[in-house]
């Protein structure tokens, strides 16, 4: 389109859109792999300690993974806010360019759950990777004993429940809106990506959401 008006046709605007697609389905396999991985807790301390003593003694495969998703998680938000205010000076200056598209709860809200989700990792890494001492944290060996102990406060453990929903409408939406921007979605697919996205981002969410609800239920302890 070669309309000067459409700000999200303008090829940086396409670039960024890519960008987060890209980046997007690389946080979306790392929180399945990472919830997967946390389901262990089920299994039992020596599982889930095992499991962790595992990736700590594989630096190579940890780091690299660590260097993935931190330069993911920069460059999707990046491109998540600049998008995000493109859009807006766009809808200021002329007609909206959502007019278009259906609206959903999941897709209105992206900037906020996104927002919500970057300070609950900001909170988690301190909480479990670095065992913060303003978050209470005591040094722990065993991983399993950590996240008992963490979920033992419920306030910590509904903020996590409530994260985790977040992250269940960020996902829900921006997982079918990838297929989109890659060009793997038509009309004809549409509705089974978006039940596909939709089944995806429950299974994550009510993954997590099963460890703080288990140690608060007294199943994990
Ligand atoms: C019930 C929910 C969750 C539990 C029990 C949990 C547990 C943990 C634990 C124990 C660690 C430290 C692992 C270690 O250093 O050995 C960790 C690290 C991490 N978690 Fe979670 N997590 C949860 C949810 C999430 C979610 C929803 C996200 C992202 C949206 C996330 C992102 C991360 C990241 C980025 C790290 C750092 C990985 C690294 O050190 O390389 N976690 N988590």
């Amino acid at each position: 389109m070669s309309d000067s008006s459409c700000q999200v046709c303008r090829p940086s605007s396409v670039g960024k859109k890519v960008v987060m697609a890209i980046t997007g389905l690389v946080l979306a396999g790392f929180v399945l792999g990472h919830m997967s991985g946390n389901l262990l807790m089920f299994k039992g301390p020596a599982a889930i300690d095992a499991y962790a003593a595992w990736l700590h003694a594989n630096p190579l495969l940890l780091w690299t993974s660590r260097i993935v998703l931190l330069l993911s998680a920069a460059a999707h938000v990046w491109a998540g806010v600049t998008l995000t205010l493109e859009n807006r000076a766009a809808r200021d200056g002329g007609p909206s360019v959502d007019a278009t598209r259906r609206a959903t709860l999941g897709s209105r809200t992206m900037p906020y759950t996104g927002l919500v989700l970057l300070a609950f990792i900001v909170f988690h890494l301190l909480h479990y990777t670095f065992q913060a001492a303003a978050l209470g944290g005591q040094k722990f060996d065993s991983v399993y004993r950590m996240v008992v102990t963490g979920f033992s406060s419920a306030p910590v453990s509904v903020f996590y429940v409530v994260s985790m929903l977040l992250l269940c409408l960020h996902l829900g939406h921006g997982f079918s809106s990838l297929f989109q921007t890659l060009g793997l979605r038509n009309e004809r697919w549409r509705g089974r990506l978006d039940r596909l996205s939709l089944a995806y981002a429950w299974i994550v969410a009510l993954g997590f959401v099963s460890i703080p609800v288990a140690v608060l239920a007294g199943i994990l302890k």
